[in-house]
């Protein structure tokens, strides 16, 4: 089989967006089930858990599955950087009446041992974002029979992980909700929208496409395919799913999400990423070039982060979301994912009907 074969066999063409922090387990054991492919977001397991995180899903479904690893290098900075981080973020800390962090000897998880634990564990799909894998890492990884998938904000980056020998490549738009995964570019050179990003990256690679970024319901998923791609992968639109994980302050300020309520950010976590608007991400703008890079400000801001959650204080949390999350609404992931397809077969019926190749319903 091939990933192309995979894909094309899946009853639905969905993959659930791995989502750290806001899906786990559950979520893609719900989707899985129900015809997609759920992902598992293991960039904060432990590489010893990782093992016994990915039998626990094989031993729970037959159907195929994702597990996906942020490709973070290993992080020192110096002492002096760490210092004027904590200076800069004193005042936020003094805010939510939470202790700054002490300096850490590391920051993030080691990413070589978690993909040798992921290469070992052979989970049917492993996809990345943040860089590109080695061919001899992709090499391992397909010896253990696993499909590899790289996340793309730009066609040179499709093309990087085609040479590296991927087998599928997810095309992540602008809109997208989380962080950017651009490895090649800068931020300003990788704001390439889902529509274009898609359609020229299948021109470009010979490889299965899977859309990602501001697709939120049956039309989306329609048009991801219309533009040619395999699946459809979402990840906002299951941000107020049963079985997601993000926890209920994030999900009220969804709820109340206004038209153009996103915007992208380096504030919390020193890696562009998009979420709901608040006042850190405001405040900090000016100075937001000059943070730390992912992971260390993410570690460094964590306490500050989890305080003003606890306080149910939206305004200086991660609040990571897509363009289009006004749409966002709750139910069972598996049951979103049925109503998405049918939707779809609405959609195509809709535009069959349009562009005259099949004659409307009576
Ligand atoms: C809350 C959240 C967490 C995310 N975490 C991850 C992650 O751990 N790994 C990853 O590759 N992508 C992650 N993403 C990005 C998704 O894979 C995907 O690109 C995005 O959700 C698609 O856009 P949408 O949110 O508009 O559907 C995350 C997205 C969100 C919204």
């Amino acid at each position: 089989m091939s990933l192309a074969a995979l894909l094309e066999k899946l009853p639905i063409p969905i993959v659930q967006a791995p989502m750290a922090y806001a899906s786990a387990a559950d979520m893609a054991l719900a989707v899985s089930r129900a015809g997609g492919l759920g992902s598992l977001p293991a960039a904060p397991i432990a590489p010893a858990e990782i093992g016994l995180a990915v039998a626990a899903l094989k031993a729970q479904t037959d159907a195929p599955f994702a597990v996906n690893l942020l490709m973070t290098p290993p992080s020192a900075p110096s002492p002096q950087e760490v210092e004027s981080a904590l200076a800069r973020l004193a005042p936020w800390y003094a805010e939510v009446g939470a202790p700054l962090p002490a300096a850490l000897h590391q920051y993030g998880q080691d990413f070589t041992a978690q993909l040798e634990a992921l290469t070992q564990a052979a989970p049917p799909v492993a996809s990345f974002a943040f860089s590109v894998l080695s061919k001899a890492q992709v090499e391992a990884l397909h010896r253990a029979g696993t499909y590899v998938v790289g996340t793309a904000n730009t066609v040179a980056e499709a093309r990087a992980w085609a040479e590296a020998g991927a087998d599928g490549i997810c095309a992540q738009g602008s809109e997208a909700g989380g962080h950017r995964g651009n490895f090649l570019a800068e931020i300003d050179a990788s704001l390439v929208g889902t529509m274009a990003l898609v359609v020229t990256v299948r021109q470009a690679v010979d490889l299965p496409v899977i859309a990602a970024g501001g697709i939120m319901d049956g039309r989306g998923v329609a048009a991801a395919l219309a533009l040619g791609a395999s699946a459809a992968q979402m990840g906002t639109a299951f941000l107020l799913a049963d079985q997601a994980v993000n926890g209920a302050v994030w999900q009220a300020a969804i709820r109340k999400a206004t038209d153009d309520p996103t915007r992208l950010t380096r504030a919390f976590t020193g890696r562009y990423a998009r979420g709901l608007e608040n006042r850190f991400m405001r405040e900090m703008r000016a100075v937001e070039d000059d943070v730390p890079a992912y992971p260390v400000q993410g570690v460094l801001t964590g306490p500050m982060r989890r305080a003003a959650e606890a306080a149910g204080n939206q305004e200086l949390m991660v609040l990571w979301a897509g363009q289009a999350v006004k749409l966002a609404g709750p139910g069972d992931a598996g049951e979103l994912m049925r109503r998405w397809w049918a939707e779809a077969g609405e959609t195509a019926r809709a535009l069959a009907a349009r562009t005259g190749a099949s004659p409307p319903r009576p």
